[in-house]
């Protein structure tokens, strides 16, 4: 079975002490689980402290973004290799880093490169514009994405994977995270079965059946139960949810209520 992953990405919000306290305020109304991951994705700043404040049986760290070449004169970037003893996971391709900061394919797909390198287990994100969905072009973004994003991987690396689909206009910009366009449980769970088919193809039957899939875009505490029921999903990814801890904790609850009815079954 796989293991159901919450992964809160904090995004560039909370200082040191913002971030100690939010932890302190999960750690509270988090039991450790082991059936269920918790990852944090704090800014880069924070997490060196978070990794000493942290209870390693409940939570995982995870990086928002590095730079691909391990060591060198790269004057405000921090590689992989510098990350790989603080964090389990790095989310990579996350639409903001494509669409803010311009990140193309390839650089995408280095960096899950130096991610695995560095045994740092990738987050790939992907997903659609407006745009693109009006135009009837997701299936063929996300399939660039995902195959150009593993495109130097072996099957086996890749059944270790996380790969995440965040529909661009499903994401929310701020800490109103509940106004935006919501994606259904059956456009979710259709995306997941594409991904997955895409997968086996590429690097066989095993591979399509490990890596997990997650789904971001707006998620939260009231709609965690559907997008954590759906068929082929196996975990979410909320930005701004995440930063609430009434919200994030209810979204770990509901998972590991989830992952129980699984295994009784
Ligand atoms: P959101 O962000 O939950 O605030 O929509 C998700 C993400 O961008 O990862």
């Amino acid at each position: 079975m796989r293991k159901i992953l919450i992964v809160g990405n904090w995004k560039m919000h909370l200082n040191a002490s913002q971030a100690s306290l939010l932890l302190h305020r999960l750690h509270e109304r988090i039991k450790i689980h082991r059936d269920v991951e918790v990852v944090l994705a704090p800014s880069m700043l924070v997490l060196q402290p978070l990794s000493v404040q942290i209870d390693r049986r409940k939570f995982r760290l995870a990086t928002q973004n590095a730079f691909h070449i391990d060591e060198g004169a790269y004057t405000g970037e921090v590689s992989f290799t510098m990350l790989r003893d603080l964090v389990h996971y790095a989310i990579i391709g996350h639409s903001e880093r494509r669409h803010v900061f311009g990140e193309p394919l390839d650089l995408i797909r280095d960096k899950v490169a130096a991610a695995v390198r560095n045994e740092i287990t990738p987050i790939l994100c992907v997903g659609e514009t407006k745009t693109e969905k009006v135009a009837g072009e997701t299936e063929k973004v996300l399939h660039d994405q995902v195959v150009s994003g593993l495109s130097n991987m072996t099957a086996r690396e890749v059944a270790k994977m996380v790969i995440a689909y965040e529909p661009v206009w499903a994401i929310s910009s701020g800490s109103n995270y509940a106004h935006h366009e919501i994606a259904t449980p059956e456009q979710v769970e259709r995306v997941a079965k594409f991904i997955r088919h895409n997968i086996e193809e590429l690097y066989g039957p095993k591979a399509a059946k490990m890596v997990r899939i997650l789904y971001g875009g707006s998620s939260n505490a009231e709609n965690a139960k559907a997008y954590l029921s759906t068929p082929g999903i196996d975990g979410l990814l909320p930005g701004g949810a995440s930063l609430n801890y009434h919200e994030f904790s209810g979204m770990v609850r509901t998972a590991y209520r989830l992952q129980r009815e699984r295994i009784e079954a």
